[in-house]
């Protein structure tokens, strides 16, 4: 069985045949579904779908792109969504420093003002982290993780930043990047993590691995994210999903 730790299926490219998508991820493996809101409609919009469907969790948060679009109380209500059992993690909340559609200033205020949030709740965090390595690490390493820990989301650091977010305390995450062959910074850091680190993701309908490039991406593909990982450290995939899905229960406290 397999966790798709990171999927977003508020989007609007799953409007029209989300029961086909679901049932897909059942028929490969998939056991639970982590959907991860991006701004607070798709938050509460999450907390709905998992109210639903009893193997989709939620994780509600601010990406770094919608930063500068919250409403003052954001906060607030991101906390009231909080209080719903199936929502497990704050997330995704991080810097985006690649696309740039929200100003560096205050992507790293909404950033910092989630953390608190998490570690108010003692919720673990999601993070996304593109092009803003450094300042991520800095507020990181500043700011103080919750307990509950979290996870680094379609890891693109290298070895040294993955062996640093380790020692916070996080798990580190991959995705459909991991499956192009040219790949070679994140297939060293594949190796050098320990699998009990890891976990698995699609990041759908985003992201889609290199046998399904340029097509929507679905959680039922995470299964070409665990055999990547299986082949670059050698190993069963019946041992990467067994580990990956022991570890995503773990952080996200879902009983078994
Ligand atoms: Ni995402």
């Amino acid at each position: 069985m397999l966790i798709d730790s990171h999927a977003h299926l508020i989007d609007r490219r799953f409007a029209k045949d989300l029961g086909a998508v679901l049932d897909r991820a059942k028929e490969n493996g998939v056991e639970v579904i982590i959907n991860v809101g991006y701004d607070l409609e798709s938050s509460f919009e999450a907390v709905n779908l998992a109210r639903e469907y009893d193997f989709i969790y939620t994780a509600v948060g601010i990406h770094p792109h919608d930063a500068a679009r919250v409403p003052e109380d954001y906060l607030g209500k991101l906390k009231e969504f909080c209080r719903h059992t199936r929502v497990i993690a704050v997330g995704e909340i991080g810097l985006d420093y690649y696309r740039k559609l929200s100003p560096r200033l205050t992507q790293r205020r909404i950033f910092r003002e989630q953390l608190a949030l998490a570690r108010e709740l003692d919720l673990p965090v999601i993070i996304h982290d593109r092009e803003a390595h450094q300042e991520v690490m800095e507020i990181l390493s500043k700011d103080k993780l919750p307990q509950a820990g979290g996870v680094i989301h379609c890891f693109s650091g290298d070895r040294e930043m993955a062996l640093a977010c380790i020692s916070m305390g996080f798990y580190i995450s991959f995705a459909g990047p991991i499956t192009f062959s040219k790949a070679n910074q994140v297939h060293e850091v594949v190796v050098q993590v320990p699998l009990e680190k890891i976990l698995i993701e699609t990041d759908a309908p985003y992201l889609a691995p290199q046998s399904k490039r340029g097509q929507r991406n679905e959680p039922a593909h995470v299964r070409f994210v665990g055999e990547k990982i299986a082949l670059l450290k050698n190993i069963p995939f019946t041992k990467v999903a067994a580990i990956t899905t022991a570890n995503a229960k773990n952080l996200f406290k879902i009983s078994p």
